[in-house]
């Protein structure tokens, strides 16, 4: 059977490939069908986003589709900026300017609580639709340090360490994130339907 990923990031093509890289599963992406239209990405939820996403390429080429969305959310801030975190401080996607726009909203506030979401949508041709997602919590510090990683990591302090994701080795970002959980959770819960053709 085919698996096409909605992701043109090819860091996550290359994870999300080993993973559900066994037997009688050809995984392909988004890339491969230039028919695909560009999805807004204009829901409320990261549910909602995801699964708009793996519906529409669902159904533009008739095979399994896998997307995912993820973002920020801040506990003294309502959640946000949640599934604006791309946009948070406008267009075009600026993480250093979405990063001095968090720590601004966060200004003599106290309690720092964040994690990061990640939600995995799987769309099956014949129209059904699962979720699973991942989480990874923490806080925000006072100031941006460190350089690995993209967009907040420089901000955020996954619960049980003292450093941020952008001081932290990638090896153990890729342990413990939003991402390697719900992909986790991706393969437990799918690995079996994908392997048996429908
Ligand atoms: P996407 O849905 O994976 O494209 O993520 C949307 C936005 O959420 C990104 O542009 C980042 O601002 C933020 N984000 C998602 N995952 C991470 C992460 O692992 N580290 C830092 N920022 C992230």
């Amino acid at each position: 059977m085919n698996l096409i990923l909605a992701t043109r990031n090819e860091h996550k093509l290359l994870e999300i490939r080993k993973l559900f890289d066994f037997a009688g599963v050809r995984v392909q992406s988004a890339l491969d069908f230039p028919e695909v239209p560009e999805v807004e990405e204009d829901g409320g939820t990261f549910e909602a986003n995801a699964i708009k996403k793996a519906s529409t390429l669902c159904r533009v080429t008739g095979f399994h589709a896998l997307a995912d969305d993820s973002g920020l959310e801040v506990k003294a801030l309502a959640g946000e900026p949640g599934v604006y975190s791309a946009r948070y401080a406008g267009e075009p996607v600026d993480y250093h300017a979405n990063n001095v726009k968090l720590l601004r909203e966060l200004q003599g506030v106290e309690n720092r609580e964040a994690r990061f979401v990640c939600v995995m949508a799987l769309a099956f041709p014949d129209g059904r639709v699962e979720t699973v997602r991942g989480e990874c919590r923490g806080r925000i510090a006072a100031a941006c340090r460190g350089t690995n990683g993209f967009g907040y990591d420089p901000l955020f302090i996954p619960e049980g360490h003292e450093q941020t994701f952008g001081e932290l080795e990638e090896s153990v970002k890729s342990r413990i994130s939003h991402r390697a959980h719900a992909m986790q959770q991706a393969v437990t819960a799918w690995k079996q339907l994908l392997a048996i053709p429908r």
